[in-house]
């Protein structure tokens, strides 16, 4: 069985907060053990540029950020876990995929056009305060996603629009020069809980309401002390739903001292002694990890070594990878074009290609193109990339018959042409 392979870049800005602990850090280091799958994790510190011009923190935001993910039980023997600025090949690879992005595809990322609505609706010039760094924050993404040719990357739903954008710079590039990389696809986890925070809404830097994932004992306690709660007396019912203390008392316990405490509520709990229970719940959760993060942050200098080993493991892929592409793209040594002609590079040029998109039906095709661009191979619609993407490695094994109904060839295609073509791809890969 073939693994597959997991990244995920965590901009190094802030603080972790429980919030960050329970959607993301809890699950994605739990993912990171399952069997049959590798894992790429990186600081995205790069990225934190874009957002943060102090340095300092910057710096502590990646320690900590790092201390934490190590605390909560990452293994960096299992998981390939590294800093994008350790990773020189990644701003070279930006630059590769800068050349075949449309600045058309960039100017619909979310991101921006958020930036130029807040500038419209303040009456600013449009691109008021907007740097090209934010523009090109979704090719910078790509970079990180297609060097390490990852199938899946686990992120928020505001994140998937970057994951397309990945898959089209992918898709354009190997239409290009031929077939260099996978084309990613987005992991959302419907089932991770979002917390709330101090007021009752999502659990946000931007709101204020936090409560940090690494705050002492005494500080832990009186945060969870300012919780927002309503004013029902002692003896009086209380509703567990939409309640956030339980909402956050549930993310940290068993189902059955939620439903414990789901009928204290019933029954009347005061809720000073509700905050007694969740704090002592979250507390015996996170101490373990805090005495490991404490540990972690006053030895800084072993973060940095366990981070430059990753990037040694990282870089022994984006090296030669990297090499593949330049050559990819013409970036090569004079001396060898001195050389005779190459046939195996002639006979790559002349490759016929996968081309995976959407159309306005929302929609996922793929098309098989021959080098001249002739089409070969038309497919109809999929509800997900993933479908696809399935159907291509279904072609490529079980050949055109497998595809019954779902794909086409071209006018005057024959079957055999989309054969040998097939065949040719399957040759070059080796
Ligand atoms: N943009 C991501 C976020 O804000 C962080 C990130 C940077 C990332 N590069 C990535 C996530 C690559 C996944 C893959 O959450």
């Amino acid at each position: 069985m073939s693994t597959t392979r997991f990244l995920t870049g965590i901009t190094t800005t802030g603080t972790p907060h429980l919030g960050n602990y329970v959607g993301a850090i809890r699950p994605t280091v739990a993912a990171s053990q399952r069997a049959g799958t590798e894992n790429f994790y990186f600081l995205a510190d790069y990225h934190a540029l874009i957002k943060c011009e102090d340095p300092l923190r910057i710096q502590r935001s990646t320690l900590e950020i790092a201390a934490s993910w190590l605390a909560a039980g990452l293994d960096p023997e299992h998981v390939t876990f590294y800093r994008q600025s350790d990773i020189p090949e990644i701003p070279e690879l930006t630059w590769l995929l800068t050349c075949v992005t449309g600045k058309g595809l960039l100017n619909r990322a979310h991101a921006y056009k958020a930036a130029q609505d807040k500038n419209a609706a303040a009456g600013r010039e449009q691109d008021d305060g907007v740097t090209a760094g934010l523009f090109m924050y979704p090719v910078l993404m790509g970079a990180d996603i297609l060097m390490f040719k990852a199938h899946k990357v686990p992120v928020g739903r505001d994140q998937i629009q970057h994951i397309e954008m990945a898959r089209d710079m992918a898709a354009s590039f190997n239409h290009l020069y031929g077939e260099h990389f996978v084309l990613p696809e987005a992991a959302v986890d419907e089932h991770v809980a979002t917390l709330p925070g101090l007021d009752g809404r999502k659990m946000s830097k931007s709101y204020d309401n936090t409560i940090p994932l690494f705050s002492s004992r005494e500080q832990l306690k009186k945060l969870i002390g300012g919780i927002l709660t309503d004013s029902r007396a002692p003896g009086e019912p209380k509703e567990a739903e939409g309640s956030a203390l339980f909402q956050i008392y549930q993310a940290f316990a068993t189902a059955d001292e939620t439903e414990a405490l789901r009928k204290a509520y019933a029954e009347g709990i005061a809720w000073g002694d509700a905050k007694q229970l969740l704090f002592e719940r979250v507390d015996g959760v996170i101490a373990p990890l805090r005495a490991r993060y404490e540990e972690l942050i006053h030895h800084p200098a072993r973060i940095e070594q366990t981070l430059l080993a990753g990037a040694e493991r990282a870089r022994a892929l984006a090296q030669p990878f990297i090499r593949e592409l330049r050559t990819a793209v013409g970036l090569r040594s004079l001396a060898q074009a001195a050389a005779p002609a190459q046939p195996a590079k002639a006979a790559k040029a002349a490759l016929p290609a996968f081309k995976q998109y959407r159309e306005a039906d929302g929609k996922f095709y793929f098309k098989l193109v021959a080098a001249d661009g002739r089409l070969l191979l038309q497919s109809l619609g999929f509800e997900a990339p993933k479908d696809a993407g399935q159907a291509i490695a279904r072609l490529q094994r079980e050949g055109l018959a497998a595809l019954a109904g779902q794909a086409e060839p071209g006018d005057g295609v024959a079957p055999q042409d989309v054969a040998a073509a097939l065949a040719a791809l399957k040759d070059a890969a080796g």
